[in-house]
Protein backbone atom coordinates (compact mmCIF):
# COMPACT_ATOMS: atom_id res chain seq x y z
CA UNK A 1 0.00 0.00 0.00
CA UNK A 2 1.65 3.16 -0.99
CA UNK A 3 0.59 5.29 1.81
CA UNK A 4 2.05 8.00 3.37
CA UNK A 5 2.25 8.73 7.24
CA UNK A 6 3.18 12.02 8.72
CA UNK A 7 2.39 15.06 11.30
CA UNK A 8 1.17 17.78 9.74
CA UNK A 9 3.47 21.03 8.95
CA UNK A 10 0.81 23.83 7.88
CA UNK A 11 -3.07 24.48 9.64
CA UNK A 12 -4.20 23.69 6.35
CA UNK A 13 -3.38 20.14 7.07
CA UNK A 14 -4.57 19.80 10.32
CA UNK A 15 -8.51 21.08 8.91
CA UNK A 16 -8.29 18.59 6.57
CA UNK A 17 -7.42 15.91 9.18
CA UNK A 18 -10.56 16.93 11.66
CA UNK A 19 -12.81 16.97 8.94
CA UNK A 20 -12.16 13.50 7.31
CA UNK A 21 -12.57 12.32 10.64
CA UNK A 22 -15.54 14.34 11.41
CA UNK A 23 -16.98 13.05 8.28
CA UNK A 24 -16.60 9.39 8.90
CA UNK A 25 -17.14 9.42 12.48
CA UNK A 26 -20.50 11.73 12.20
CA UNK A 27 -19.42 13.77 15.59
CA UNK A 28 -21.90 14.96 17.39
CA UNK A 29 -22.99 18.78 18.31
CA UNK A 30 -21.95 18.25 21.48
CA UNK A 31 -18.67 16.42 20.25
CA UNK A 32 -16.14 17.31 22.76
CA UNK A 33 -12.88 18.45 21.00
CA UNK A 34 -14.00 20.57 18.03
CA UNK A 35 -11.38 22.41 15.42
CA UNK A 36 -10.12 24.65 17.35
CA UNK A 37 -9.11 22.54 19.96
CA UNK A 38 -6.90 20.74 17.73
CA UNK A 39 -5.51 23.84 15.90
CA UNK A 40 -4.58 24.55 19.75
CA UNK A 41 -3.05 21.15 20.02
CA UNK A 42 -0.95 21.62 16.85
CA UNK A 43 0.47 24.86 17.48
CA UNK A 44 1.32 22.92 20.96
CA UNK A 45 3.24 20.33 19.32
CA UNK A 46 2.27 18.80 15.66
CA UNK A 47 3.41 15.25 16.71
CA UNK A 48 0.04 14.71 18.24
CA UNK A 49 -1.86 14.50 15.11
CA UNK A 50 -0.61 11.54 12.51
CA UNK A 51 -2.27 11.51 8.74
CA UNK A 52 -2.51 8.98 6.53
CA UNK A 53 -2.34 10.27 3.11
CA UNK A 54 -2.83 8.18 -0.49
CA UNK A 55 -2.80 9.77 -3.76
CA UNK A 56 -2.65 13.25 -2.00
CA UNK A 57 -5.81 12.05 0.00
CA UNK A 58 -6.08 11.75 3.16
CA UNK A 59 -7.26 8.32 4.08
CA UNK A 60 -6.83 8.08 8.15
CA UNK A 61 -5.84 9.77 11.05
CA UNK A 62 -5.24 9.81 14.40
CA UNK A 63 -5.72 12.97 16.88
CA UNK A 64 -4.56 12.88 20.13
CA UNK A 65 -3.74 15.49 23.21
CA UNK A 66 -2.12 15.90 26.52
CA UNK A 67 -3.66 13.86 29.24
CA UNK A 68 -1.19 15.04 31.40
CA UNK A 69 2.79 15.39 31.61
CA UNK A 70 3.40 11.90 31.41
CA UNK A 71 0.06 9.96 28.93
CA UNK A 72 -1.19 11.08 25.73
CA UNK A 73 -4.82 10.75 25.21
CA UNK A 74 -6.12 9.56 21.66
CA UNK A 75 -9.55 11.29 20.95
CA UNK A 76 -10.51 10.10 17.69
CA UNK A 77 -8.68 6.99 15.35
CA UNK A 78 -10.23 6.80 11.99
CA UNK A 79 -9.30 4.84 8.77
CA UNK A 80 -11.37 5.49 5.83
CA UNK A 81 -13.51 2.39 4.83
CA UNK A 82 -12.01 1.18 1.75
CA UNK A 83 -8.78 0.38 3.34
CA UNK A 84 -9.73 -1.08 6.24
CA UNK A 85 -8.47 -4.85 7.90
CA UNK A 86 -4.83 -3.72 5.95
CA UNK A 87 -2.84 -3.00 9.05
CA UNK A 88 -3.52 0.68 8.59
CA UNK A 89 -4.90 1.32 11.65
CA UNK A 90 -2.29 -0.59 13.73
CA UNK A 91 0.21 1.74 11.65
CA UNK A 92 -1.45 4.72 12.50
CA UNK A 93 -1.42 4.06 16.65
CA UNK A 94 2.28 2.49 16.28
CA UNK A 95 3.41 6.14 14.95
CA UNK A 96 1.48 7.76 17.63
CA UNK A 97 2.67 5.86 20.00
CA UNK A 98 6.61 6.25 18.47
CA UNK A 99 5.75 10.49 18.73
CA UNK A 100 4.53 9.82 22.04
CA UNK A 101 7.74 8.34 23.34
CA UNK A 102 9.92 11.49 21.52
CA UNK A 103 7.54 13.75 23.97
CA UNK A 104 8.64 11.60 26.75
CA UNK A 105 5.58 10.38 27.52
CA UNK A 106 5.07 6.56 28.62
CA UNK A 107 1.40 5.89 28.49
CA UNK A 108 -1.61 6.37 25.73
CA UNK A 109 -4.90 6.49 27.17
CA UNK A 110 -8.57 6.06 25.38
CA UNK A 111 -11.93 5.64 25.25
CA UNK A 112 -13.59 3.10 22.73
CA UNK A 113 -16.42 2.46 20.81
CA UNK A 114 -18.01 -0.76 21.25
CA UNK A 115 -16.52 -1.94 17.77
CA UNK A 116 -13.74 -0.95 17.98
CA UNK A 117 -12.93 -2.95 21.11
CA UNK A 118 -11.50 -5.75 19.72
CA UNK A 119 -8.83 -3.93 17.16
CA UNK A 120 -7.32 -2.38 20.83
CA UNK A 121 -7.37 -5.76 22.13
CA UNK A 122 -5.27 -6.62 19.37
CA UNK A 123 -2.57 -4.18 19.53
CA UNK A 124 -2.09 -4.93 22.53
CA UNK A 125 -4.17 -2.35 24.68
CA UNK A 126 -5.15 -3.31 28.43
CA UNK A 127 -9.32 -2.50 29.13
CA UNK A 128 -10.73 -0.91 32.32
CA UNK A 129 -14.36 -0.38 32.80
CA UNK A 130 -15.75 3.08 33.22
CA UNK A 131 -18.90 3.60 35.04
CA UNK A 132 -21.34 6.51 35.65
CA UNK A 133 -24.32 6.73 37.33
CA UNK A 134 -26.97 9.97 37.86
CA UNK A 135 -26.75 10.86 41.30
CA UNK A 136 -24.15 11.51 44.23
CA UNK A 137 -22.59 8.95 46.80
CA UNK A 138 -24.10 5.96 44.81
CA UNK A 139 -20.42 4.24 45.03
CA UNK A 140 -22.01 1.06 47.27
CA UNK A 141 -24.64 0.43 44.69
CA UNK A 142 -22.31 0.06 42.09
CA UNK A 143 -19.95 -1.63 43.77
CA UNK A 144 -22.78 -3.89 44.94
CA UNK A 145 -23.16 -5.01 41.34
CA UNK A 146 -19.47 -5.48 40.56
CA UNK A 147 -18.07 -7.46 43.81
CA UNK A 148 -14.60 -9.21 44.04
CA UNK A 149 -13.26 -6.99 40.81
CA UNK A 150 -10.69 -4.52 41.77
CA UNK A 151 -11.28 -0.74 42.15
CA UNK A 152 -8.77 1.61 40.23
CA UNK A 153 -10.57 4.58 40.97
CA UNK A 154 -13.73 6.08 42.26
CA UNK A 155 -15.76 9.60 42.70
CA UNK A 156 -18.75 10.57 43.99
CA UNK A 157 -18.05 14.12 43.58
CA UNK A 158 -20.20 16.82 43.38
CA UNK A 159 -20.83 16.65 39.94
CA UNK A 160 -24.55 14.90 39.86
CA UNK A 161 -22.85 11.27 39.27
CA UNK A 162 -20.79 8.72 40.60
CA UNK A 163 -18.31 7.57 38.90
CA UNK A 164 -16.18 4.07 39.29
CA UNK A 165 -13.17 2.19 36.73
CA UNK A 166 -12.50 -1.29 37.13
CA UNK A 167 -10.41 -3.72 36.17
CA UNK A 168 -12.45 -6.19 34.41
CA UNK A 169 -9.42 -8.05 33.04
CA UNK A 170 -10.50 -8.33 29.85
CA UNK A 171 -13.86 -7.35 27.65
CA UNK A 172 -16.94 -8.24 29.76
CA UNK A 173 -20.53 -7.59 27.76
CA UNK A 174 -22.42 -9.15 30.51
CA UNK A 175 -21.24 -7.09 32.71
CA UNK A 176 -22.05 -3.57 30.88
CA UNK A 177 -25.25 -4.94 30.43
CA UNK A 178 -25.94 -5.96 33.81
CA UNK A 179 -24.78 -2.25 35.06
CA UNK A 180 -27.05 -0.37 32.21
CA UNK A 181 -30.13 -2.73 33.17
CA UNK A 182 -29.99 -2.61 37.02
CA UNK A 183 -28.25 1.03 37.39
CA UNK A 184 -29.26 2.99 34.10
CA UNK A 185 -25.22 2.77 33.82
CA UNK A 186 -23.20 4.90 31.19
CA UNK A 187 -20.26 2.45 30.56
CA UNK A 188 -17.69 2.22 28.26
CA UNK A 189 -13.99 0.94 28.24
CA UNK A 190 -11.24 2.52 28.44
CA UNK A 191 -7.68 1.30 27.45
CA UNK A 192 -4.30 1.61 27.75
CA UNK A 193 -1.02 0.78 26.56
CA UNK A 194 2.07 1.27 28.97
CA UNK A 195 5.57 2.69 26.55
C1 LIG B 1 -10.88 0.70 14.23
C2 LIG B 1 -10.10 1.00 12.93
C3 LIG B 1 -9.30 2.29 13.11
C4 LIG B 1 -9.15 -0.16 12.66
O1 LIG B 1 -8.35 0.17 11.54
P1 LIG B 1 -7.85 -0.94 10.50
O2 LIG B 1 -6.91 -0.31 9.55
O3 LIG B 1 -9.02 -1.63 9.91
O4 LIG B 1 -7.09 -1.95 11.48
P2 LIG B 1 -5.91 -2.96 11.12
O5 LIG B 1 -6.08 -3.43 9.72
O6 LIG B 1 -4.60 -2.34 11.48
O7 LIG B 1 -6.23 -4.14 12.15
C5 LIG B 1 -5.30 -4.68 13.06
C6 LIG B 1 -5.85 -5.96 13.62
O8 LIG B 1 -7.04 -5.68 14.35
C7 LIG B 1 -8.15 -6.41 13.81
N1 LIG B 1 -9.30 -5.54 13.82
C8 LIG B 1 -9.48 -4.40 13.12
N2 LIG B 1 -10.67 -3.84 13.42
C9 LIG B 1 -11.24 -4.67 14.33
C10 LIG B 1 -12.47 -4.63 15.05
N3 LIG B 1 -13.33 -3.62 14.88
N4 LIG B 1 -12.73 -5.63 15.91
C11 LIG B 1 -11.86 -6.64 16.09
N5 LIG B 1 -10.66 -6.72 15.46
C12 LIG B 1 -10.37 -5.74 14.59
C13 LIG B 1 -7.74 -6.75 12.39
O9 LIG B 1 -8.40 -7.90 11.94
C14 LIG B 1 -6.26 -6.95 12.54
O10 LIG B 1 -6.01 -8.25 13.03
P3 LIG B 1 -4.82 -9.17 12.45
O11 LIG B 1 -3.56 -8.45 12.89
O12 LIG B 1 -5.01 -10.48 13.12
O13 LIG B 1 -5.00 -9.17 11.00
C15 LIG B 1 -11.06 1.14 11.71
O14 LIG B 1 -11.86 0.01 11.64
C16 LIG B 1 -11.95 2.37 11.74
O15 LIG B 1 -11.58 3.45 11.28
N6 LIG B 1 -13.19 2.23 12.28
C17 LIG B 1 -14.15 3.30 12.37
C18 LIG B 1 -13.76 4.36 13.37
C19 LIG B 1 -13.54 3.80 14.75
O16 LIG B 1 -14.29 2.97 15.24
N7 LIG B 1 -12.47 4.28 15.41
C20 LIG B 1 -12.13 3.92 16.75
C21 LIG B 1 -12.86 4.82 17.66
S1 LIG B 1 -12.57 4.37 19.34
Amino acid sequence: MSVTIFSPIIKEEVIDAYNFAKNILKFSKDHPRDLNFYIEVFNENPKYIVIAKKNDKVVGVVLSSKENETSLLVGELVVSKELRGEGLGSLLMSKIEDNAKTMKKNQISLGAVGKAEGFYLKIGYKPKLFIQVQGNNRLDEIKQQVKGVRIDWESSGDDGYSKIIIDTNGINKNLQKMLEENLNAHTQYLFSKGL
